[in-house]
């Protein structure tokens, strides 16, 4: 009961506890490997993206947006004509986020490697590639880029996981990698 001093006063010139040592060394070696997994995961895990970041306006990054479309766009699809957006093999990629859409949908080809960019024009967004399990932030300010080679076909959601207001549920993208 710590409502009374100790019967030693001075209890810490005490030799430590066998047991306790045991615990204190077991506790640092699992700290060290937690660590050092870090370092190893990144290189041997492939787990971690090495995507590079660049200080943009949001005007600046919806005008990229804005080119991409008119240029690359090869259809419509939904109620609100969201446009399927096919960038050349090797190029550049651009999807924004915003108040509570992720704009437009990527159509990317199996295979082939993209340099894919992301920024949001207002708000922080979290840029979630599901099934795959990746995850961006998305900054209003900051362009986001990564080199991406898609390896499997098909329909894969984008989904905002930053909570970003009244329509965040609601901030569903798209993303299609086709065979060619
Ligand atoms: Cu955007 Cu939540």
């Amino acid at each position: 009961m710590a409502i009374f001093p100790p019967a030693e006063r001075v209890w810490w010139k005490e030799p430590v506890e066998r047991s306790e040592v045991i615990w204190v060394t077991l506790a640092l070696v699992w700290a060290l490997i937690m660590f050092f997994m870090m370092p190893y995961w990144h290189f041997a895990g492939e787990q971690n993206l090495s995507n590079e970041a660049y200080k943009i306006t949001p005007d600046a990054y919806a005008e990229k947006v804005e080119a991409e479309v008119e240029k690359y766009t090869v259809r419509e699809e939904g109620d609100t004509g969201i446009p399927v957006v096919r960038p050349p093999a090797g190029g550049d990629a651009y999807q924004l986020g915003r108040l509570w859409e992720w704009y437009p949908i990527i159509e990317l080809v199996k295979g082939q490697s993209y340099r894919f960019h992301l920024s949001s024009l207002d708000w922080q967004h979290g840029w979630s590639l599901l099934p795959e399990n990746i995850n961006i932030q998305v900054h209003p300010g900051y362009e986001m880029v990564f080199t991406v080679t898609p390896n499997r076909v098909g329909e894969y959601a984008v989904v905002c996981n930053e909570f970003c207001g009244i329509g965040h549920h609601t901030m569903v993208g798209k993303i299609y990698v086709v065979e060619k």
